[in-house]
């Protein structure tokens, strides 16, 4: 069973972490240097330890238009400098005085090939390191938010860079080490401190995967909103403002964190609220780490805001004849005003696959595909809106409306929708072992749904590469999965390109839920334009005059940047 396979495949992911480390690499850095005053900014001083900086630009004569005080212009940086190899050997003896030793992972501080080498790339990353550089010289498993701010105060003393893991389960080559460095991995922080179930929320460690917490939660009848990929864990749930399918009913993770534990990159050490359930106190600081992909410190604790189960639910399964039927019959639902507790759709090609795989016991009709998860609170009240749904999805060309017969059903074609990714994968290495695949995520307004989804299908079915789609589309969002081999490169990045571009002009976003990381920078400066990375930029170097938390992500810190371009493997 899918959810079977699901669980080793975890289980392998983690055992070549634990059963794995890192070398060194120390570029030029420098900022701090040539910095002149400082203005408190964007948040209280104190509480944040943040001052802006504003560089001397009279002594470096850079292009005197782009000076915009509010902001801060790749121009006007120089280049980072960071630790040098000894530095780095010195800094990291520092380090194994503060991380106590552990029985779960051993060593804490660990620099084997295989750590350093998993912590750098996964098979299904879109972009990977161009060289054995971009992999850190260490991994260090801290225990606990104390040791992880010693850990950090060394760091900043010696401008070691620092990437910050999790699940490692992140696409756009997030947690790539651009800069050697080391790399905090956190999943040793995996407790559960207390849930407050007359309060629906949770204080969790940032290593607490969801998985183990959705199962945690079931016991007590009560979800948290996120579902990402398997094997992510809370802080890059965070990190990236993860959502999944349960999202669109219960909220992205943003609308979900009521406080976080936050390492700053000189080992300040902030919570950012106490846990009432709303808040006007001042700057929303969750916010601010909340989508910020380990750029201004390290996520170690949270307190998450819990839903109650549903208690009657249903599963549809929806067939269409084309694409766009199937997107404008959800339009046609969300219009109405109908809350669903999930929305999904899966293409031809998707479920093709599915069928194919064999991998559940019922065989499904080959036609674009909405799965409805309907929620109530009694079975009356469930009849009248499975009625209502039918009747719109029906007045829209729905081919049948059937249900998942029983519990087991509803959770074999759950779990169809959450390893679509690696059915398709299987699929494509029957034909090619070499077989490389290209994951997107792009998300528009519901009303463009129907073209967007139409131009996108059409392109990709005539590129005659496999792929498959799958969206949550309730929310506006699309994954393709794109198959191919090292000489369709070029062929599959253009046609992920157009995908995000046509996005883009559909007032959409080129990406709904994984992330930036290094894979959609340029898209992140088509989409919003200069001016708002620019004030990114500003925020960050504020919290991070260094520039040693996940250098290179998101946005460019560096004027003669050298992260990977996106290639194959
Ligand atoms: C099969 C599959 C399906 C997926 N489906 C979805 C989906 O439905 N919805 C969705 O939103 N995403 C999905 N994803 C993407 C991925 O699961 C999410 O982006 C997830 O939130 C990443 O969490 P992680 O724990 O794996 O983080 P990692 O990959 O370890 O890290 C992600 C980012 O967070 C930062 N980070 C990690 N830990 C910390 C920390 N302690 N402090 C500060 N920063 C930190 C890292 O530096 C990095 O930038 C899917 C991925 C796969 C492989
Ligand atoms: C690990 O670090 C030591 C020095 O601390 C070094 O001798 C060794 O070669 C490193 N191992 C790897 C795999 O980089
Ligand atoms: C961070 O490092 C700088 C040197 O780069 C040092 O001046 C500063 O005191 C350090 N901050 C902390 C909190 O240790
Ligand atoms: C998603 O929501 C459903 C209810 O719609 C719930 O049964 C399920 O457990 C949730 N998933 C997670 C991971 O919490
Ligand atoms: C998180 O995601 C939601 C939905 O995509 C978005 O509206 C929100 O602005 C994001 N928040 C942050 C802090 O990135
Ligand atoms: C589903 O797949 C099976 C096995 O490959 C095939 O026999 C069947 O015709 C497919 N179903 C549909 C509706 O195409
Ligand atoms: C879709 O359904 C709605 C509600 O039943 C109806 O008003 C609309 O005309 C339908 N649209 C199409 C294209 O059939
Ligand atoms: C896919 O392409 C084939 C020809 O290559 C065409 O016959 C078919 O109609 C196309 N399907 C879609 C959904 O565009």
């Amino acid at each position: 069973m899918f959810s079977r396979a699901i669980f080793r495949f975890v289980k392998a992911v983690r055992h070549v972490r634990f059963n794995s480390t890192a070398r060194n690499q120390g570029r030029p850095s420098g900022f701090t240097d040539t910095l002149l005053g400082k203005t408190a900014i964007f948040t209280s001083g104190s509480i944040l330890g943040a001052y802006l900086y504003e560089q001397d630009l009279n002594r470096k004569n850079k292009t005197t238009d782009s000076i915009a005080p509010s902001t801060l212009p790749l121009n006007m940086l120089d280049p980072p400098k960071y630790a040098s190899d000894p530095e780095l050997e010195e800094a990291v003896e520092k380090i194994r005085k503060v991380v106590k030793a552990s029985d779960s992972v051993q060593p804490v501080v660990d620099n084997s090939s295989e750590q350093r080498e998993s912590h750098s790339d996964t098979y299904y990353n879109t972009v990977h390191p161009s060289n054995k550089d971009q992999s850190p010289k260490y991994v260090v498993f801290p225990g606990s938010t104390e040791e992880v701010s010693e850990v950090l105060k060394i760091c900043n003393e010696s401008r070691v860079p620092v990437v910050a893991t999790s699940g490692m389960s992140s696409l756009e080559g997030h947690f790539i080490a651009t800069r050697g460095g080391i790399t905090i991995d956190i999943s040793r922080m995996g407790k559960i401190v207390k849930l407050n179930k007359e309060d629906l929320d949770i204080t969790v460690q940032a290593g607490v995967g969801w998985e183990e917490l959705a199962d945690y939660l079931s016991e007590h009848n009560l979800l948290f909103s996120s579902d990402p990929g398997p094997g992510a864990t809370i802080s890059g749930i965070c990190a990236t403002n993860a959502s999944g399918t349960n999202a669109s009913r219960y909220g992205e993770c943003y609308k979900n964190v009521l406080s976080l534990t936050v390492v700053l990159p000189d080992g300040t050490i902030v919570k950012t609220k106490q846990r009432p359930r709303k808040s006007s106190a001042g700057y929303n600081l969750n916010s601010l780490f909340v989508g910020s992909e380990g750029t201004l410190g390290v996520i170690t604790e949270a307190t998450l805001r819990l839903h109650v189960k549903p208690a009657v639910e249903s599963v549809a399964v929806v067939p269409f004849k084309t694409i766009k039927d199937a997107a404008t019959a959800v339009g046609e639902i969300v219009r109405a005003g109908v809350d669903l507790n999930a929305i999904e759709l899966l293409d031809t090609n998707m479920m093709k696959c599915i069928n194919k795989s064999g991998e559940t016991s019922r065989q499904w009709s080959e036609n674009p595909t909405l799965f409805l998860k309907m929620g109530a609170a009694n079975k009356d009240s469930m009849k009248s809106l499975v009625d209502h749904v039918s009747q719109i999805t029906k007045s829209n060309g729905s081919q049948e409306f059937q249900f998942a017969t029983d519990d087991d059903e509803k959770t074999e074609l759950w779990s169809a929708r959450k390893v679509a990714l690696w059915s398709t994968i299987n699929q494509g290495k029957e034909e090619n072992k070499d077989a490389q695949l290209w994951t997107t995520d792009a998300a528009v307004p519901i009303s463009h749904l129907p073209q967007f989804l139409e131009e996108t299908v059409a392109e990709l079915n005539q590129s005659g590469l496999e792929n498959t789609l799958v969206a949550h589309i309730g929310d506006g969002n699309a994954h393709s999965f794109i198959v191919y081999s090292h000489e369709q490169h070029q062929l599959v990045e253009d046609l992920v390109h157009n995908m995000i571009r046509r996005a883009l002009r559909y007032e959409g976003t080129c990406t709904g839920e994984h992330g930036v990381g290094l894979g959609k920078r340029d898209f992140l400066l088509e989409e919003i334009g200069d001016s708002p990375v620019d004030l990114m930029r500003r925020i960050k170097l504020s919290i991070d005059p260094n520039r040693i938390m996940n250098p290179d992500k998101i946005f460019r810190i560096d004027p003669n940047d050298v992260a990977a371009e996106v290639h194959s493997k």
